[in-house]
């Protein structure tokens, strides 16, 4: 292979990924394609509705609409009270690798954050599971805008004690605003 054009079959391939606009695609290092498996049902349209900051809490309840073609994929989840959802920040362009949390008055780097704004838009929350009809998820505690692609669901499961839970520099910006 042409180690100029390695990821790529040839300069031609190399090519059409410019014209189609992955121009941040970096030759040689192995990208990833995924595909929605649904979509979130959310009452928030607009990101100034969704709860921010210390104290907020995240109680709006949404539906997860699965793909009929991944419905089987569903067996079983009813037994789970809680879930992870792994979704795309759509809405969301480019990143800054340090950035201020509305939780906080100090930048922090992108990976001690939650920012929406990040190097691969992936976002993670935590839902109650509240029912289940075919594949239609209703679930509390959704932070996403109406319509976001969900890229994958998992059992939400921890072994983590509380007391050995560490919550960093958040800890210290809820001491400072007294929460
Ligand atoms: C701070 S992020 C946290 C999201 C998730 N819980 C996480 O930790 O990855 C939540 C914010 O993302 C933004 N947001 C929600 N859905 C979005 C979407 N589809 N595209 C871009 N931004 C979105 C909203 O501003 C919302 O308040």
């Amino acid at each position: 292979m042409n180690l100029r054009f390695c990821g790529y079959g040839s300069r031609a391939e190399f090519e059409q990924s410019v014209r189609i606009g992955m121009k941040n695609e970096i030759p040689g290092r192995p990208m990833f394609t995924m595909r929605p498996i649904g979509f979130i049902r959310s009452p928030f349209t607009e990101t100034s509705q969704i709860p921010k900051g210390c104290g907020a809490r995240h109680e709006a309840e949404g539906i997860l609409e699965i793909l009929p073609e991944f419905e089987q994929g569903l067996k079983d989840i009813e037994g789970f009270s809680h879930l992870y959802v792994i979704w795309v920040f759509d809405k969301s362009e480019g990143y800054e690798l340090l950035g201020r949390p509305p939780t906080d008055t100090k930048p922090h780097g992108v990976f001690a954050t939650r920012s929406p704004r990040r190097p691969n838009p992936i976002g993670l929350t935590v839902v109650r599971l509240l029912g289940r009809e075919e594949n239609s998820l209703r679930v509390a505690g959704v932070d996403m805008l109406d319509g976001t692609p969900i890229l994958d669901i998992k059992p939400y499961l921890t072994s983590v004690p509380t007391e050995e839970l560490r919550r960093g520099w958040l800890a210290e910006a809820e001491k400072r605003k007294g929460n």
